[in-house]
């Protein structure tokens, strides 16, 4: 059913939004971008957080445009940081508010200030960057819908996959596509959780090596339950299906139960385990879901190593197309950031645009199911919906019980991933 965005009044600005400069036009920009982007007064960079994204982006700024960053906002200014910085100011609403700042960059995460200072600055009519993958996955359309109507833009493509390019392509080189397939392994941390599993370490050591690595969220439970995986599934399913999508709306299943055992099962079939993410129509449904799931060794879904990333789309006119590469930490994700900034500086694109129209609604992803007992292990003929595994009773019950057999418990029950024909 359709959900009506609620688009909020314009609060009260001190600057009109029609009065708010552009006074760089995208010639200028990409003949000369390191001097035309930092020249103009009113053409700054507002930087909002300064952690392992925001660090990054500030460093590689600083470096390539000096004098384009016009104020950054952290928490605790005081706090020793690796930026070459003289001001940082602990008003990040001062910031956005500067009238020297045109493009403001949120590297603050989650859905509190965050949300406040970006709602700021579209009412501003600013252009605003981000990383905050929660944000654009619970109100990103309507978000997008906000920034139309006061001529800011929205960009995001830091929010999904790192470094790798997905939402500028979705949004522009397959904008005309008709997807019917979408997703791939979209977690770094999991990634690099099950894969040192996979090499024998144990799950809470990884996990403690991925959050020094500075791959994990600030709760690392968004990445192991699964949840990270669904904002940025439902980011994507948006885009490559035009539609409003939020990811509430997903099935989806973590890895915090997955045991070295679990591992070793696959491994001994040819199998590596990932944390899958896929949006796919089938027949009149959009399939989707995020799992823990079995994968084929020399499938796409099975090429992340590590804290990489790889997302898979498949379309009617552009076939298969893989794209593959670092998904997580700070420097991967500055890459996006700042790709993001100047495509806005430079006016070089719109931004990503609002969809119209239902929601899109899916239903649980479908695989056969590798079922685990005390002594042995069993593939399913039939594939399962992805909600029906946490009770196995769940209309399976039955189907479990005949592949039982006198093996015992069943120990895990984990999808076996099978493209669509
Ligand atoms: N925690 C996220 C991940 C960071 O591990 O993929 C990148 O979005």
């Amino acid at each position: 059913m359709a959900r009506a965005f609620f688009i909020p009044p314009i609060p009260h600005m001190e600057v009109p939004v029609q009065t708010l400069p552009r006074v760089l036009c995208s010639s200028e920009a990409i003949s000369s971008p390191a001097t035309s982007l930092t020249t103009a007064r009113a053409n700054g960079v507002g930087l909002l957080g300064c952690g392992t994204v925001g660090s990054g982006v500030a460093r590689r700024l600083l470096a390539s445009h000096p004098g384009l960053i016009r104020g950054i906002a952290v928490r605790d200014p005081h706090k020793p940081r690796d930026v070459r910085w003289d001001d940082f100011s602990s008003d990040a609403f001062d910031v956005v508010d500067d009238p020297s700042v045109r493009v403001v960059v949120e590297c603050i995460g989650g859905l509190g200030l965050a949300r406040e200072l970006i709602l700021r600055a579209i009412a501003r009519g600013k252009d605003v960057v981000t990383a905050n993958k929660d944000l654009i996955a619970t109100e990103g359309p309507w978000l997008a819908a906000f920034a139309a109507r006061t001529g800011a833009s929205l960009r995001y493509e830091a929010a999904v996959g790192g470094a790798i390019p997905i939402v500028r392509a979705l949004g522009g080189s397959l904008a005309g596509e008709d997807v019917f397939e979408i997703g791939g392994v979209l977690n770094g941390t999991t990634n690099f959780v099950l894969d040192a599993m996979d090499g024998g370490a144990e799950y809470a050591d990884a996990l403690a090596e991925a959050q020094r690595l500075g791959f994990a969220e600030q709760d690392p439970r968004s990445d192991v339950d699964g949840h990270d995986a669904a904002h940025k599934l439902a980011i994507l399913a948006g885009l490559a299906f035009r539609r409003p999508s939020v990811s509430p709306a997903l099935a989806r299943r973590g890895i915090g139960g997955i045991s070295r055992d679990d591992v070793r099962a696959g491994a001994e079939r040819g199998l590596r385990l990932k944390l899958v993410a896929v949006a796919r129509k089938a027949g009149d449904v959009i399939e989707a879901g995020v799992t823990p799931a079995f994968v084929p060794e020399d499938h796409p879904f099975a090429r992340p190593r590590g804290a990489e990333n790889v997302v898979r789309v498949v379309g009617r006119g552009c076939g298969t197309l893989v794209f593959s590469g670092a998904g997580a930490g700070g420097d991967a994700t500055a890459s996006s950031v700042v790709a993001d900034v100047l495509a806005a500086l430079e006016a070089r694109e719109r931004g990503v645009q609002a969809h119209e129209g239902e929601d899109l609604v899916s239903a649980p992803l479908r695989a056969p199911v590798l079922v685990r007992f005390a002594s042995g292990s069993v593939v399913t003929s039939d594939a399962m919906p992805l909600d029906a595994l946490e009770a196995a009773a769940g209309g399976f019950g039955h189907v479990i019980q005949s592949l039982s057999k006198g093996r015992g418990e069943v120990q895990s029950m984990i999808p076996v991933w099978r493209d669509a024909a």
